[in-house]
């Protein structure tokens, strides 16, 4: 078999205790994730589901490396990534993409659309020149279902729907091999959230994305993941395929989040349709 994508071993990291200000001294730390395990295979969908304060954040932001672990590691396309600082990461950011909760505070409203989606694409030595810049920027768009005359608007002038697909547009202009998903559908209402998760969908078979989607909505965890991992108090407490997981949950807190979904279900061919 091939390397999976992402291979964590035995991950733990801290942060700051503010609770516990010493006046003198450092600050004592927190431990947040306790011994992480996980392999991600390119081209799957991963859900990562637990409740608020789990870790489920920590865990997605320590994989595309915007925070610090403490040990452990993180190999990520063969290459261990763990304690690389952001100079050695430079090259490999275009491959590790994030889909931010709330696109309104995640784009610049100074910038037009078409800035936000091209200048990474510039930095990145991707497009040569502004042209070439516009030209992906106007693809990322197409990709994503939104015109391309939406390169010369302002964050404030789209729908909440609208921004959240320039987000997605902005993350997969890169071609990266992964993007991570942080609630990025809580904001919005249920039709726009539909469309989204249906977009998710196509852009893992399009574009053989590898995605780590984290949300609370374990309906729909259910369609879109083909992995699940669910984490209570910084641990894995269970990392199987989806079906098996919803149908035969291994751990009680497994089956007490299973028995938390809403009824009725969503139509079970949403996806598809
Ligand atoms: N930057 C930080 N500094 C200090 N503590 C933090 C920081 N980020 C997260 N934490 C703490 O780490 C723990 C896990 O937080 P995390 O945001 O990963 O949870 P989560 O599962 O994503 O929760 P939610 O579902 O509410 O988004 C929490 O106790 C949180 O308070
Ligand atoms: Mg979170």
């Amino acid at each position: 078999m091939s390397e999976p994508l992402f291979d964590v071993e035995n991950l733990y990291v801290s942060f700051p205790d503010p609770n516990h200000k010493t006046l003198f001294g450092q600050m004592p730390m927190v431990e947040v994730l306790h011994g992480i395990r996980l392999k991600i295979e390119e081209g799957t969908v991963v859900g990562l589901v637990g409740e608020s304060g789990s870790g489920k954040s920590t865990l997605g932001r320590a994989l595309v490396r915007l925070l610090d672990p403490v040990s452990g590691s993180i190999r990520f396309a063969g290459t261990d990534i763990t304690y690389l600082d952001e100079n050695a990461l430079r090259p490999l950011r275009r491959d590790l993409q994030v889909i931010f909760q709330d696109p309104l505070s995640a784009l610049n409203p100074r910038l037009t659309i078409g800035t936000i989606i091209g200048r990474p694409l510039q930095l990145h030595g991707l497009a040569n020149g502004r042209r070439e810049a516009l030209k992906l920027t106007q693809e990322a768009l197409e990709h994503v279902g939104l015109p391309t005359a939406f390169v010369a608007r302002y964050p404030h002038e789209l729908s909440g729907g609208q921004r959240q697909r320039v987000g997605i547009a902005r993350a997969i202009a890169t071609r990266p091999r992964f993007v991570l998903a942080d609630e990025i559908v809580s904001g919005l209402d249920v039709s726009s959230q539909a469309q989204i998760l249906t977009l998710l969908a196509d852009l893992k078979k399009d574009l053989g994305l590898t995605i780590v989607f984290i949300s609370h909505d374990l309906s729909v965890v259910r369609r879109l993941c083909d992995q699940v991992v669910v984490l209570r108090h910084g641990e894995i407490l269970e990392n199987r395929p989806t079906g098996p997981l919803f149908e035969h949950p291994e751990h009680p807190y497994t089956a007490e989040l299973k028995a938390a979904i809403p009824l009725p279900e969503v139509d079970g061919d949403w996806l598809n349709s």
